[in-house]
């Protein structure tokens, strides 16, 4: 697959051109990439509306994904700001309000796009046994939840953070049924569409999705898709090149537009091979620790999610163990989780490193706290009111009955404990001491 953004910046970086546009730096500097890093000079098209290299190189990623692809330089955030924004206005034009379905493990990117388009959102709750990062939703939930007046869209976030992936496909089936569109956080999935057999939300009937390229792709942090189905009406492959500039910087990143880029060629390339066997290998190693004791969740490839209770740590002991023990550092880890992620770079040297390394720990007495149960808080403002009321800073020890004003509290993972506009009630502020969050930010309601 050819690479139209990488050829014109060598060309132009091997030209002996007088740099008068932006950036500042000139093409020299510390890093060693500024002679790549371009703005919209003649040739290099515009992200917002691209008719050369950038649609080029966007046609090229929608062959592979299977739809029509438009890059993101900022991430799944702009994505999903831009899905909603797009599934608002076709709700609109369809006469319907803008409400939304989403499961409850949704990113923080999502309740700020909400404050920010006055969505309502109606939740889908996880049962009381799982974590605030997963969101187990059925066909029968979703059956249910659909009985009612049909919202503009349902969002899903699949896979979470901890690994767990949603059976999309008859989610999507509920959702055409009742004509309603599926929208799909796929941030952590793009890697699932170059699997044997595809497990791609955009191939399994989501209507649009997002993916961060960078979280498991060779890609540079930053870089995303939009992802729009064949079968989604006409009106957002017209519309979404408008939502993305709404939200989307003026200045994106062409080092990460190369990025992207220079990944369809990757992913065209050795790419799936690598990716099935590190798929094979992670499986391996998973049974592997689990016939030693460990704990294991999630069913995503190339997440290895532990629970390390049972083996007498918390998550976060055991990360500062891997660190220590074996200069490992682990993408997340709470009281209750660790969560490693590897590619195909990672290869079996790295795979047989953090297998010795976990094999080497001490098995201790098992820990028996629970994380804290949660219900359902109390929502008593808009999430668009509380996010743009006057508001304050508390320490969440004494935030009880008071209205959330931040996006979203979660656990590090940006994933809500309490969401904009909910009152924090006791479990809520016991879940914030159990996660460490010590300030959150309050509705003023004295002004
Ligand atoms: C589930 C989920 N959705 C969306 C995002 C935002 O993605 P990005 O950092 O690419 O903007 C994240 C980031 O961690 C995430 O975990």
């Amino acid at each position: 697959m050819d690479t139209p953004i990488c050829d014109f910046a060598r060309r132009y970086a091997a030209s002996d051109v007088l740099r008068l546009h932006m950036p500042g730096h000139k093409g020299m500097g510390p890093l060693g990439p500024e002679p790549l890093d371009l703005t919209e000079i003649p040739g290099a098209d515009d992200l917002y509306d691209p008719q050369g290299i950038i649609a080029r190189s966007e046609e090229n990623a929608g062959q592979l994904f299977g739809g029509i692809t438009v890059y993101s330089t900022e991430g799944s955030s702009l994505s999903i700001r831009a899905m909603l924004y797009l599934a608002m206005l076709y709700a609109r034009s369809q006469g319907r309000k803008p409400r939304i379905i989403a499961g409850r493990n949704a990113h923080k990117a999502f309740l700020s796009a909400a404050a920010l388009l006055d969505l309502e959102v109606q939740w889908l709750w996880p049962s009381s046994q799982s974590s605030y990062l997963s969101c187990p939703v059925t066909a029968e939930d979703l059956e249910a939840a659909l009985a009612g007046e049909p919202p503009a869209a349902v969002y899903i976030t699949s896979p979470d953070y901890l690994g767990h992936i949603t059976p999309i496909a008859p989610l999507a089936e509920v959702c055409h049924r009742h004509n309603v569109l599926l929208l799909v956080d796929n941030a952590h999935g793009a890697y699932l569409r170059f699997l044997d057999p595809c497990r791609h939300p955009l191939a399994l009937g989501a209507d649009l999705c997002c993916d961060s390229a960078h979280k498991t792709l060779g890609v540079l942090t930053g870089g995303g898709y939009l992802h729009i189905a064949p079968q989604a009406p006409a009106f957002f492959r017209r519309r979404a090149k408008e939502a993305m500039t709404l939200f989307g910087s003026t200045s994106p990143s062409y080092l990460i537009l190369q990025s992207l880029d220079a990944a369809n060629a990757a992913l065209t390339g050795s790419y799936p091979r690598r990716l099935q066997e590190m798929a094979r290998e992670t499986v391996a190693l998973r049974r592997r620790l689990e016939a030693h004791g460990f704990t294991c969740t999630g069913q995503e490839p190339l997440k290895l999610t532990l629970c390390p209770k049972s083996y007498g740590y918390t998550g976060t002991e055991l990360a500062a163990a891997l660190q220590r023990r074996g200069h490992i550092v682990c993408e997340f880890s709470d009281p209750d989780f660790v969560v490693l992620m590897v590619s195909p770079e990672t290869g079996r040297e790295g795979l047989a490193r953090l297998e010795s390394t976990l094999l080497s720990l001490p098995r201790w007495t098992p820990i028996t706290t629970q994380s804290p149960a949660f219900r359902p808080p109390r929502q008593r403002m808009s999430i668009r009111q509380a996010a743009f009321s006057l508001s304050r800073t508390v320490p969440t020890a004494q935030s009880i009955g008071h209205i959330l004003a931040d996006a979203a509290v979660g656990c590090p993972p940006a994933v809500p404990i309490v969401a904009c506009g909910e009152e924090i009630d006791a479990d809520a502020a016991a879940a914030f001491a159990y996660y460490g969050i010590t300030r959150c930010t309050v509705v003023d309601e004295s002004l």
